[in-house]
């Protein structure tokens, strides 16, 4: 698809942000202007995206660069669409395009490999974030949370991570039971919006 935005601009901008930035909150400082300009395209996500699915949140891969070294993602949440807690194990950002999602962030517990549960997470906040948002997240302080949009509009969110998320193998965990499953999160377009 041709594009409304210079996708190689963006790819160059990240990569100087990388190379000049060696720990994970430097990086979030340095993508969170570019990704506020990408906020402001009002023609990024083409209408067809811009439909929630019946069952669950959808998530499509707007742009990833050939090296994979990060990844643009649009996610659409209908009304009362969430996700559930999990974590990433990568860097990552994400805007809000249209409407307005609640972030609950959490903290992990390691009580040791012997006891049981293993782990506890504590929810640590609460934040409702609106269009222009930018929230972040990264490991191992700053990686689990759980978002949903209980609110009546559809919601747009659109994330930076620092791989292709939709091969990234994480966890989506249990508050309850302080306990993980492996999930890998696939886009639910098989080829990017834009190339
Ligand atoms: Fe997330």
């Amino acid at each position: 698809m041709s594009s409304v935005y210079d996708w190689k601009q963006l790819e160059q901008e990240i990569g100087s942000v990388l190379e000049s930035n060696k720990d994970y909150r430097g990086i979030i400082e340095g993508v969170r202007p570019l990704l506020q300009k990408l906020l402001t395209h009002e023609e990024l996500i083409p209408a067809a995206y811009q439909e929630p699915l019946l069952n669950k949140y959808a998530q499509y891969l707007l742009y990833k660069p050939d090296n994979e070294a990060f990844s643009v993602i649009a996610f659409i949440w209908g009304a009362g669409q969430t996700a559930p807690v999990h974590d990433h194990l990568v860097w990552g950002l994400v805007g809000l395009y249209r409407g307005s999602v609640i972030e609950k962030r959490f903290k992990r517990e390691d009580h040791g490999v012997s006891a049981e549960p293993r782990y506890s997470i504590r929810e640590v906040s609460e934040v409702k974030a609106d269009k222009g948002d930018i929230t972040f997240v990264y490991p191992p302080d700053y990686d689990i949370h759980g978002v949903s949009n209980p609110f009546d509009d559809i919601a747009i969110t659109v994330h930076i991570y620092g791989t292709d998320i939709g091969k990234q193998e994480r966890h989506i965990h249990d508050v309850q039971t302080g306990t993980y499953r492996d999930v890998v999160t696939k886009h639910d377009n098989p080829v990017p919006i834009y190339s």
